[in-house]
């Protein structure tokens, strides 16, 4: 096998994104087929799906021997990490995708062996790719390079969360807001780990499947923050995890509360 050039599969995959984009755009504005999947809050739409066929038949000519996950279904039947896989999301943040034709992302994680190495989340609308993991050093915004966000205790700053979770108060997630300096709710676990990207928010919990974090973990730990589950276990790529992600620190907080009110 030859060894892969990552810095000219981030650029093309960057590029595979881009041309995903205009397409979307361009579909964006005409009549949309939206169907519910498990509930009318759980919403796929033909953009969703044909933009994740677009992306898979772009990943398969770069890279024809890797395993492709889908959200949708048109990749593979995935049973393992092993080999090259990569994790799609097509539209993140279907929800605002359908009402309010804003803060939705396209997601691509790539894994090795099931270890991080490339990440791409595209804001649409913003018009910024975040791109990069630890075989290429970095991570960037369109092509500034981002710094890594402060390490935050959970006091200090801003959570993103996913309003069920809140509402029902799983895993203690009111005693977390209530630690915190705040709450906010952006609707696509794309755009709350770009905001934990550009230190605006310290952390996100939420209720995901691999393709929701697969992107955001290579690039989120390649800046040095955490994604575990809500208790500080590894993330299961195969499967939906409750998900923790959050500076250092925080972490520690996080998981202090967490401990606490067990033992209560
Ligand atoms: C959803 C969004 C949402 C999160 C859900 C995800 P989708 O992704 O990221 O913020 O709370 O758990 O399923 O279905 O719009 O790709
Ligand atoms: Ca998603
Ligand atoms: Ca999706």
């Amino acid at each position: 096998m030859t060894e892969t050039n990552w810095q000219q599969l981030q650029t093309d995959v960057v590029a595979l994104l881009k041309e995903a984009r205009r397409q979307v755009l361009a579909k964006m504005h005409q009549t949309l087929t939206v169907d519910e999947k498990t509930s009318r809050k759980d919403l796929v739409t033909n953009v969703d799906k044909g933009n994740e066929q677009f992306l898979i038949g772009g990943i398969r000519q770069l890279d024809p021997q890797a395993q492709i996950l889908g959200e949708e279904g048109f990749g593979d039947q995935l049973t393992s990490m092993a080999g090259r896989v990569w994790i799609v999301d097509p539209i993140d943040g279907t929800m605002n995708f359908v009402k309010q034709r804003d803060n939705f992302a396209m997601m691509i994680g790539i894994y090795q062996d099931g270890v991080g190495q490339l990440g791409f989340i595209y804001d649409v609308m913003n018009d910024v790719v975040y791109a990069g993991g630890p075989v290429v050093g970095g991570v960037w915004a369109n092509d500034q390079p981002l710094p890594a966000p402060a390490n935050l205790a959970l006091a200090d700053g801003l959570i993103g969360m996913s309003a069920p979770l809140v509402i029902h108060d799983v895993a203690h997630t009111q005693a977390i807001v209530h630690a915190s300096a705040g709450m906010r709710i952006y609707g696509s676990a794309g755009i709350e780990m770009i905001s934990i990207m550009r230190g605006k928010t310290l952390g996100y919990i939420s209720h995901l499947k691999p393709w929701d974090f697969a992107a955001g973990q290579v690039l989120l730990n390649t800046l040095g923050i955490r994604t575990s589950t809500i208790d500080g276990q590894p993330l299961n790529m195969l499967s939906s995890n409750l998900v923790l992600v959050a500076t250092e620190q925080a972490q520690r907080d996080i998981l202090q509360i967490e401990e606490d009110d067990v033992s209560l």
